[in-house]
């Protein structure tokens, strides 16, 4: 091992150790140049000559890695799930609003809380409000530790491994900042990588994403960080969790210093309001946006009027911004002020998030397809000339139904307006042409299904039309695709076009038939290979320890959803008893209605729900009963850590502890109510006996469940 090949003039050989310091050293400071200067020094070949040393360094000398390696940067091994972190102070949410006047009446609010001490005139602090995930970073001795994502606010999940590999997050800050800094801040895609992602996932075969944030927030749940380190994922900061040895005095004073420390942002203007809108007016009009943080989108406004001047322009910049924004957030600007107004619920009194309208867009519907999904119901769809709105472009949008369609008078070739709220579906708003001469004739939903031919009939009182064909191969395959889907039994690499063929060519007409499917018959297929065929069928086998509850789900009756489909395992003791379930039996779980009780009898007494059970046993599925499917709260809000070993598998008792409406930690802290130690517990045990936590073994916690041992 050499390090004299480098580049770099580092005269006579190093120790391993020297040199590696020397390399983190350097490549953190060609990061910093580069992602928050913008200043780069070196090309990116003598860059990536410096990572490649550091990477060959570290595979002769693993002990050298350090958590603030740049070789941490190019992901790691896959873990098994991610660690449920409490965070140090709660992650909390905004309140919304959605129009300029909200603005004033906020300020009016923050007034009339302020009282006698309120100034003349309020200093706020505005700034887009970004629609990615919310993410907190923790720096400890100023390097990266830990990096959560929101969780339920005071519980977040470990994507520690995933954030790693932000380029723009540094994994190590400067000397000067704080000893405990955590900011918060959101995890995004910018417009433009996110057209290229799209892109490039279409070439590699694989589903594109609906939005930047559907890709950003798919990318940080990745259990593999290599498939984070390449999608070109940023971060902004915002907000600050707990800091400890340094204190600021404003949000704006917090900003430029995070910039200034080299954590990313959209930068803070302290023009005056008509100089901050010309230039970026100018800036974004250019074509090619500037760096985020070039951009100085951040700034701060006296009093609510100059607020909604800032709300108004960045609305009508919105389209040109590098990256997608949902509204504007605007903040009491001195940290001081923030302290005096508090929180109330879980939101803080002194911000406010200023929403967008939906945003709209006027084209043409070109054609009403109809979808027949997996209840039958028959489900009319707009094709749309293609659009953009709101970042995205939209061809489909669902008309739900024939009285929705009767209802805007929608004809094919009309012009429709659109919209696109939030995450939401697009739908079709009203038609935008509705005295057009030679206006095709209404729409009708056709009398026979698209797909079977069978008769299609609309009960009495529902708004649906439905096919009743057990048969019908859309049917059949929106079954098993729900069958298979993630919370229901959960069977990887089984693609909705690999149903539609496995259907089609007759090797499946029923979910029990994939636990029957031969390596043979799907190599027959088209474009199936070797390696991903036999990936299936382990796939499939492993699906045979779903429980009851799982199953249940899977089979799709109507209404029955997941919770529900919970209360029915623990209900009754076990399938049999289920198939047999009466009326007054269903009636009488909770949360099962009237409605919901009619639907599982008529399944129940039908043909399928039997037949596919007892098929699915017969072929290997387990079916079991789990003793806590759907918990019954009996470890409600108790905080618990586990450690030592225990003689069930750690995943497992968390789930259980879960299930139950227990918390899991992971560490010990005051806040901890309970630690479950097994056998050679080591430092969690002694500081949960200097913090006078309860301690319990594990016949203490299976007493505690009520279970026998
Ligand atoms: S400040 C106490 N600033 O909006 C909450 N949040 O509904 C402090 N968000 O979960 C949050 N842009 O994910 C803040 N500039 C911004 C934001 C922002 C987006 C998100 C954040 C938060 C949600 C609040």
């Amino acid at each position: 091992m050499s390090s004299t090949k480098s580049t770099r003039t580092t005269g006579s050989p190093k120790e391993p150790r020297d040199r590696h310091d020397e390399l983190v050293r350097e490549i953190q400071r060609h990061d910093h140049l580069y992602h928050a200067l913008d200043r780069p020094e070196i090309s990116d070949r003598e860059y990536d000559l410096l990572v490649e040393e550091l990477l060959r360094l570290e595979a002769a000398h693993p002990e050298l890695v350090r958590n603030d390696s740049p070789s941490q940067r190019v992901g790691s091994r896959p873990l098994e799930a991610f660690a449920k972190v409490e965070h140090r102070r709660p992650m909390l949410s905004l309140q919304n609003s959605y129009s300029v006047e909200d603005i004033d009446e906020f300020d009016a609010r923050v007034r009339k809380q302020l009282g006698s001490d309120a100034p003349e005139v309020i200093e706020y602090f505005c700034e887009p409000k970004f629609d990615g995930l919310a993410m907190e970073l923790v720096y400890e001795g100023g390097v990266l530790t830990r990096a959560l994502t929101r969780g339920d606010g005071s519980i977040g999940e470990d994507v520690t491994a995933n954030i790693r590999t932000i380029r723009s997050v540094p994994l190590r800050l400067p000397a000067e900042a704080p000893p405990l800094f955590e900011v918060r801040g959101e995890v995004i895609l910018l417009k433009d990588d996110f057209a290229k992602l799209n892109e490039q996932q279409e070439a590699d075969g694989e589903a594109t994403f609906a939005n930047p944030r559907n890709a950003a927030a798919g990318s940080i749940r990745q259990l593999d960080s290599r498939i984070a380190a390449s999608r070109p994922l940023r971060m902004f900061i915002y907000a600050p969790g707990v800091i400890e040895g340094h204190s600021f005095e404003s949000q704006s004073e917090f900003e430029r210093q995070c910039l200034i420390w080299g954590l990313p942002g959209v930068g803070v203007s302290d023009e005056s309001p008509e100089a901050f809108r010309s230039r970026l007016k100018r800036a974004l009009g250019a074509g090619q946006a500037p760096a985020p943080q070039e951009l100085r989108l951040a700034r701060t406004a006296r009093g609510p009027s100059e607020a909604r001047a800032y709300y108004e322009f960045i609305q009508n910049v919105r389209e040109q911004l590098p990256f997608d924004i949902d509204g504007v957030v605007i903040k009491v600007n001195s940290w001081r002020t923030q302290d005096e107004l508090g929180f109330v619920a879980r939101s803080p009194r002194w911000a406010t998030a200023a929403k967008f309208p939906p945003q709209q867009a006027e084209t043409t519907l070109r054609e009403i397809a109809v979808q027949v999904g997996r209840t039958g119901a028959l489900t009319p769809v707009a094709i749309l000339e293609p659009v953009r709105v709101g970042g995205v472009t939209v061809s489909h949008a669902t008309l739900h139904n024939q009285d929705e369609i009767d209802r805007k008078d929608l004809r094919v070739g009309d012009r429709v307006v659109i919209q696109r709220a939030g995450d939401v579906i697009p739908e079709v708003v009203r038609v935008a042409n509705p005295d057009r001469e030679g206006r095709t004739s209404p729409f009708r939903l056709p009398s026979r299904c698209p797909s079977c031919a069978s008769k299609v009939e609309k009960p009495e009182g529902e708004a649906v039309a439905r096919c009743f064909n057990p048969l019908c191969p859309a049917i059949v395959k929106e079954s098993i695709k729900h069958f298979v889907s993630r919370r229901a039994m959960n069977i990887e690499g089984l693609g909705d076009k690999l149903i539609d063929t496995l259907v089609d060519e007759g090797l499946i007409s029923r979910p029990s038939d994939l636990y029957a499917l031969r390596l043979d018959q799907i190599l027959s297929l088209e474009r199936q290979g070797e390696k991903s065929a036999q990936k299936l069928l382990d796939a499939i086998d492993r699906s045979r320890e779903a429980d009851l509850a799982r199953v249940i789900y899977a089979l799709g009756i109507r209404f029955v959803g997941e919770a529900t489909a919970k209360s029915l395992a623990l209900a009754f003791s076990d399938h049999d008893e289920f198939l047999s379930a009466t009326a007054e039996q269903l009636s009488a779980i909770p949360d099962i209605g009237e409605k919901v009780a009619q639907s599982l009898l008529q399944a129940l007494q039908g043909e399928y729900v039997r037949g596919e059970i007892h098929s699915l046993l017969k072929k290997g599925v387990r079916l079991a009963k789990r003793k806590q499917a759907g918990g019954q709260d009996r470890l409600k809000g108790l905080k618990f850590v586990i450690t030592g070993t225990l003689p069930e598998p750690r995943e497992e008792i968390k789930s259980l502890i879960e299930a139950e409406g227990g918390l899991i930690q992971g560490s010990v802290s005051k806040k901890t109510d309970i630690l479950l130690a097994g056998e050679e517990a080591g430092s969690k045990l002694a500081k949960a006996q200097e913090l006078g936590i309860r301690i319990m073994d594990w016949a203490e916690f299976q007493r505690l469940l009520g279970e026998p041992q």
